[in-house]
């Protein structure tokens, strides 16, 4: 299986300080945010991964990762997203490294306190459709920042509401997911969302509309970093005090 690491975006919610570099590139605790997602992915066995970012300080990542090998990566490809297009444009531009195999894609903003792995091999096992993460948000005003499902009696995802103003239930999709190869045919036939961008909820939501779309809920803490200041500093302190991708 291989891996794609999103670390794209303007990362506006968390200005000023992402005017100055790439929010995947602020600290977590000891280490740039990236490198939490990277060993999310090495520890899951993922180790022919492809980063894709953009904006103004993306020689960064290569000047921090080089080619990969310190962290356990045995390739790493990079690619460039020339403007904001959306996280489904963002991935779209993986297809040639992808080139048909499965693949889990990670938002490199995403921190998990326990490993991916149980994942990684429930869609190894059986790599069609699609396999999502979903997290449990307690706080409504939480899930009005996410992806959120619309669960069935039968607890089968119905449909999958972006930002809903009135959460269908209390989960949110994390921002790691595992497709077939058959993903970038998905992203091609996409129309832009109300801003203009190619939303990997449009993605997801091919994927449950045809039947093919399984989860799992993940165990312990999850938290997206660039959310807002708040949740970054609730990663921050987490990370700190427990670490993350824990067995
Ligand atoms: C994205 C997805 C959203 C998901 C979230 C998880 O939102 O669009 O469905 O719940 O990541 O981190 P964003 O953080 O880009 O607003």
């Amino acid at each position: 299986m291989k891996g794609v690491l999103l670390a794209g975006g303007t990362g506006s919610r968390l200005y000023p300080l992402t005017r100055i570099t790439n929010k995947h590139l602020l600290p977590i605790y000891d280490r740039p945010m990236i490198q939490w997602a990277i060993e999310a992915l090495v520890n899951a066995g993922i180790c022919d991964i492809m980063l894709v970012t953009g904006g103004t300080h993306a020689g960064e990542f290569l000047r921090l990762l080089g080619n990969g090998h310190e962290f356990g990566i045995d390739r790493l490809s990079y690619g460039y997203q020339e403007r904001p297009g959306g996280i489904a444009e963002a991935l779209g531009l993986a297809e040639r490294f992808v080139d048909g195999d499965p693949v889990l894609v990670m938002l490199a903003d995403n921190v998990v306190e326990r490993s991916i792995r149980p994942m990684v091999e429930a869609f190894s096992a059986e790599p069609e459709g699609a396999r999502i993460l979903l997290t449990p948000v307690e706080e409504t005003e939480h899930l009005r920042h996410l992806g959120v499902p619309e669960l069935d009696a039968e607890g089968r995802v119905v449909r999958i509401v972006e930002k809903p103003a009135d959460p269908p239930s209390k989960f949110g999709v994390t921002g790691i997911y595992c497709y077939d190869g058959g993903v970038f045919d998905v992203i091609k036939r996409l129309e832009p969302s109300g801003r203009g961008e190619l939303e990997i909820t449009d993605v997801n939501n091919h994927y449950v509309s045809e039947g093919s779309m399984r989860y799992d809920v993940l165990e312990g803490f999850w938290g997206d970093a660039g959310e807002s200041i708040d949740a970054y500093y609730v990663v921050n302190d987490f990370v700190r005090a427990f670490g993350a991708n824990n067995p």
